[in-house]
């Protein structure tokens, strides 16, 4: 071989090599920089309800509900997918009707986080992440998805993460709101219906932040699959507070705080109040 050819085809070796490497470190960075990145926001929607027969359907401001919600989810920056689960024909066709995916889930679904789990077992596509978004808080901001999102990313040792807001001093004793108290790097403590944390004086103390929790969640999609068949616990029973399972069986779950006003559609009446409220701001 002639030296120049040599030198040439050393010259290509220590190229390729080089450009190996540098793959090599990219996919090793990318691994690290990616973890739990491919995130899923399922929408679960039942037709049946107790209190609100129908209320994915309900018109708000000439809007159903349950697009409200799909597209302010479909605003997310960190869902690489957004899908309605529901076990109804008629959400299912109204959904795909304004171009949302669905996925049909068996109407044996206890709850919304049983209807994620089957949702993501039937779509088969490999997730990291499962964002709960309740389809009754139509005014939710893609912001607060994008957090409890990132939030679960940053901490590789929590399985589920929530977001809380404050309590305003008339919900404290309203066992329909939430409270919750967490610990100085952000991990639920405990949840209650309850006012938490109690003074002794029995009445609101006006300089305590108190926190309220809002109904959406993120979970790592591994712990999704085992959720649901975790045994159901005391306090959790006590309080009838599905989440609380998970910290009384040693999980960890980290809360973002968030300024939100919280509108929960929960009856029928509730849907006069937060049309006013959109009224008043001008949001149609
Ligand atoms: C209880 O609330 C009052 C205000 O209502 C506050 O001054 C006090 O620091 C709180 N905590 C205790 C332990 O009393
Ligand atoms: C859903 O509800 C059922 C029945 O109340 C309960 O056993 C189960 O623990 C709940 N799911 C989760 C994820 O907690």
């Amino acid at each position: 071989m002639p030296s120049s050819s040599k030198s040439w085809a050393i010259h290509c070796l220590a190229t390729g090599a080089v450009v190996a490497m540098g793959f090599g470190v990219l996919a090793y960075y990318r691994q690290l920089i990616s973890f739990r990145s491919r995130v899923i926001g399922i929408i679960p929607a039942r037709y049946a309800s107790t209190r609100f027969q129908g209320k994915p359907l309900v018109q708000i401001l000439g809007k159903p509900m349950i697009q409200r919600t799909w597209e302010r989810a479909k605003l997310a920056t960190t869902l690489d997918h957004v899908v309605v689960a529901t076990d109804d024909d008629k959400i299912a066709e109204y959904c795909r009707g304004f171009g949302a995916d669905v996925v049909m889930t068996s109407e044996s679904c206890r709850n919304g986080t049983e209807r994620c789990n089957e949702a993501l077992q039937k779509i088969g596509k490999k997730y990291d992440v499962v964002v709960n978004i309740q389809g009754d808080e139509p005014l939710i901001e893609p912001e607060i998805i994008d957090g409890i999102v990132k939030a679960l990313q940053a901490a590789p040792d929590a399985v589920f993460s929530t977001a809380v807001t404050s309590l305003k001093p008339e919900d404290a004793f309203d066992p329909n709101r939430v409270k919750c108290v967490v610990d100085n790097r952000g991990y639920a403590i405990y949840f209650s219906r309850g006012l938490l944390p109690f003074n002794k004086s029995g009445k609101v103390n006006p300089r305590f932040p108190y926190l309220l929790h809002l109904g959406i969640q993120s979970y790592d999609a591994n712990f999704l699959k085992i959720y649901p068949e975790l045994p159901q616990t005391p306090l959790q029973l006590e309080e009838d507070l599905e989440q609380l399972k998970v910290l009384e069986n040693g999980y960890k779950m980290k809360v973002i705080k968030v300024d939100h006003e919280s509108h929960g559609v929960d009856v029928p009446e509730d849907v006069e109040k937060i049309e006013n409220y959109m009224r008043e701001r001008n949001l149609l």
